[in-house]
């Protein structure tokens, strides 16, 4: 489905009945990341699935800050008349989470920070994102996808699940990566928000995950007040996608935990 959205064309997905779920992709993929999940879970929820501004079926914007994000999904939850949502964000969509709760935080009934990390980038980190986005302008968006690939997935994860990502992520249009990298590298610390928030948060990561790794969750869950750990054994930075029957799982229980 599609909607306008903050003067965009924004592609969006629902999946069952119930409680709503929003599910906030990473970078540089779209909602296929949740179809798995979704499958799985639609029978006691209903998930919405946006791509965020200038990733899969939605329209590229010139900026795509965390706000500009979180904005966009505030929006779309507004078009479907929906107040207070249970939001899951995978690494950029984790960021995406944590500045929609400093934006909209009573809207949120819940929170599930997956394979993501609260701090902001170093000055290092974010001069080579921003250098990243000139070069993705020039380049294409196969550089991105040709890098991040073995760094996304656990060592064992199947080739034919890596190549269907690797297309995701080739085919994301490079002003709509190089927005969301400008993006990222701008967005601010988020340790002071987690400790502020006393709607349960769920952390999930995966044990191999290499981009996000376990540290930085523990760290995360620490700072909680209501936080909970979950981490996905054999799994790396794809955990939705890379065991989907897990995902699942530990996000119904935690569902189940909150009624
Ligand atoms: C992601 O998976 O969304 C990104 O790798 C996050 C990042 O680059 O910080």
């Amino acid at each position: 489905m599609n909607a306008t959205i903050n003067g965009l064309d924004l592609y969006y997905e629902i999946h069952g009945d119930g409680p709503t779920v929003l599910c906030v992709h990473g970078f540089p993929l779209s909602g296929a990341l949740w179809t798995p999940v979704a499958e799985r879970l639609a029978d006691r929820c209903r998930l919405v699935v946006p791509d965020l501004r200038g990733h899969g079926r939605s329209a590229v914007a010139p900026t795509a800050t965390m706000g500009d994000f979180a904005d966009d999904v505030a929006g779309l939850l507004d078009t479907l008349d929906t107040q207070r949502t249970v939001v899951v964000g995978l690494s950029m969509g984790g960021y995406v989470a944590m500045e929609f709760y400093r934006r909209y935080g009573d809207r949120v009934e819940a929170l599930v920070l997956a394979d993501t990390r609260a701090e902001a980038d170093t000055p290092e980190v974010a001069a080579d994102r921003i250098k990243l986005a000139d070069r993705v302008m020039t380049e294409g968006s196969s550089i991105i996808a040709d890098g991040m690939l073995d760094i996304l997935f656990a060592p064992n994860a199947p080739s034919d699940l890596k190549k269907a990502w690797h297309d995701i992520m080739a085919a994301t249009p490079p002003a709509g990566v190089a927005a969301a990298l400008r993006g990222m590298a701008e967005r601010p610390d988020s340790f002071g928000t987690l400790r502020t928030i006393h709607q349960p948060v769920l952390v999930v990561v995966g044990e191999l995950d290499v981009i996000t790794p376990p540290t930085g969750a523990r760290a995360m869950h620490a700072a909680l007040p209501n936080g909970r750990l979950h981490i996905i054994s054999d799994a790396g930075h794809m955990t939705p996608v890379e065991n989907p029957d897990r995902f699942a799982f530990v996000l119904n229980q935690f569902l189940d935990s909150l009624s």
